[in-house]
């Protein structure tokens, strides 16, 4: 049975890690990291990260047959297949700051897996990268005289995070893209479709060839984070003509053609993906003579940031165009909710466009405080982190919310109105809330794509 090694025990590595070693007991998986903190948390079996049931997965497989390690040479060597899931982030330098990936830790990678390699393996690419990255891979790794031979392998993955231990265990798909023309190459192909048939359907698995299979993840999000700017141009389009956006996703999501999916109006979309995939396929484009497409994609973030950026307005224009030493309870950071992650989250552009109009901030969360106060950092006077929401909203002006988790809903807003200054507001970037309830309590209710429910 093979070994398995993955380099990088972050939000991909670890979990996806956790479910091949509980679903495949014969095989020992390895997950290394240069992060000796992370590696020593997933070692005691507090994960570093928080993913509801993954503590769980971890726990049953910990030290039976599945490790953690900071010996990377050690791992790569004794590993017949090595999964790559090290963090690709946008280049910020030269060439394609901005847009490009930088491929530094990819090709560093890659030097690694060649330098400490006495036997032929399988490289399986895991995490985002840009399309042709495994060619890249596969011609550094096979550069050497060696008698040794690298089949690189595409398998992106498609968990979300909050849900990532469920989309693991049961994917819609999972897509495996190698080189079909050698007999090597399909072997490679056939030994990873091995490990997923453990427990996912083979009609579920994939295979294709490496470069269609790295485009459609590149393109996957790229739809995915398109639908939500497509329902937040029409959530703004609603708030100026008097309709309400819950009954228009309603209606969209009804037509069979559509589906109800990732048609939910937000302060934005947030998360390490979506706009690190968008501007790598903007980059491309553009590298590929085809400005139209580019710019088409890059539509996509632009109304992204008018979204946030429209939130933050709203506040202001609410709030008597003035919220210099006002108070505003900012009702979650995370991405998203059932997450600590805020990578790329909305409520950290939108925070700091609030702190630039002088506004003083009470940010709770419950799982992203750690994260908040080190995005934040550089405002810590005029930020403040609190894990009770009441006491966040304690002399409050307003109520911002900006991730769903469901526990704001389930406040008592009686006793939080009677805690904050008047006149009070709420502005609701995620629509959880009942609005028309905090209009009877007296809240200004201010949802998203709806008109506003106001006393003044
Ligand atoms: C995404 C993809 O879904 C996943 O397949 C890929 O592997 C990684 O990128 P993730 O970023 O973890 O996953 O979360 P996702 O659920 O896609 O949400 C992304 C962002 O969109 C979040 O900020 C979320 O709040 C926002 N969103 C999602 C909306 O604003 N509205 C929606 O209707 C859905
Ligand atoms: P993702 O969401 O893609 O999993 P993370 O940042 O959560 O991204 O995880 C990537 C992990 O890869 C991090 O824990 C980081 O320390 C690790 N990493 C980056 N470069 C290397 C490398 N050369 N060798 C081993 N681990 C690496």
């Amino acid at each position: 049975m093979p070994n398995i090694t993955c380099i990088g025990a972050g939000y991909v590595g670890g979990p996806t890690m956790a479910v091949i070693a509980a679903k495949c007991p014969e095989y020992q998986v390895t997950c290394v990291d240069i992060n000796q903190e992370r590696v020593d948390a997933w070692r005691s079996g507090e994960p570093p990260i928080y993913e509801p049931g993954l503590r769980d997965v971890v726990n049953q497989c910990l030290n039976r047959n599945l490790f953690f390690s900071s010996d990377i040479p050690s791992a790569i060597k004794s590993a017949d297949i090595i999964f790559v899931s090290v963090n690709t982030p946008t280049k910020d330098f030269g060439e394609g700051a901005g847009e490009a990936a930088n491929l530094y830790y990819w090709e560093k990678t890659a030097r690694e897996i060649l330098a400490c390699s006495d036997s032929s393996k399988i490289v399986v690419e895991k995490s985002t990268v840009p399309v042709r990255t495994a060619d890249a891979m596969s011609r550094i790794l096979n550069s050497s005289h060696a008698n040794l031979k690298f089949e690189v392998l595409s398998n992106p993955e498609f968990l979300a995070e909050g849900t990532a231990i469920q989309d693991l265990e049961r994917p819609d798909r999972v897509l495996i893209g190698g080189n079909q023309s050698t007999e090597s190459g399909r072997e490679a192909v056939r030994q990873l479709v091995d490990i997923y048939t453990h427990w996912v359907d083979r009609e579920r698995i994939l295979t294709t060839d490496v470069w269609s299979s790295e485009m459609s993840k590149l393109a996957a999000n790229a739809f995915l984070a398109q639908r939500i700017s497509s329902i937040n141009s029409v959530a703004a389009f609603a708030e100026e003509t008097g309709a309400d956006i819950t009954a228009v996703s309603s209606a969209i999501g009804m037509d069979s053609r559509l589906g109800p999916r990732f048609l939910q109006a937000s302060v934005g979309f947030g998360g390490s993906c979506f706009k690190k995939d968008i501007l790598n396929l903007v980059y491309l484009c553009r590298h590929y003579n085809l400005p139209e497409v580019a710019d088409y994609w890059e539509q996509v973030i632009k109304i992204n940031e008018f979204q946030k950026h429209r939130f933050v307005r709203n506040i202001l224009q609410a709030m008597f165009n003035n919220v210099v030493d006002k108070r505003i309870a900012v009702f979650g950071f995370a991405f998203k909710a059932h997450t600590g992650d805020t990578r790329e989250s909305p409520a950290i552009d939108i925070c700091r466009q609030l702190v630039e109009e002088k506004a003083l901030l009470n940010i709770t969360d419950p799982e992203a405080l750690p994260n908040a106060r080190r995005d934040l950092n550089d405002l810590a006077g005029r930020v403040n982190c609190e894990e009770d929401p009441y006491k966040a909203a304690e002399n409050a002006d307003a109520i911002a919310v900006l991730t769903e988790w469901p526990q704001f809903a389930q406040l008592d807003y009686q006793r939080v109105f009677q805690s904050m200054r008047k006149p009070a507001f709420v502005f609701d970037g995620r629509n959880i809330l009942d609005h028309q309830r905090l209009f009877q309590i007296g809240f200004n209710v201010h949802p998203l794509g709806r008109p506003p429910l106001s006393h003044l």
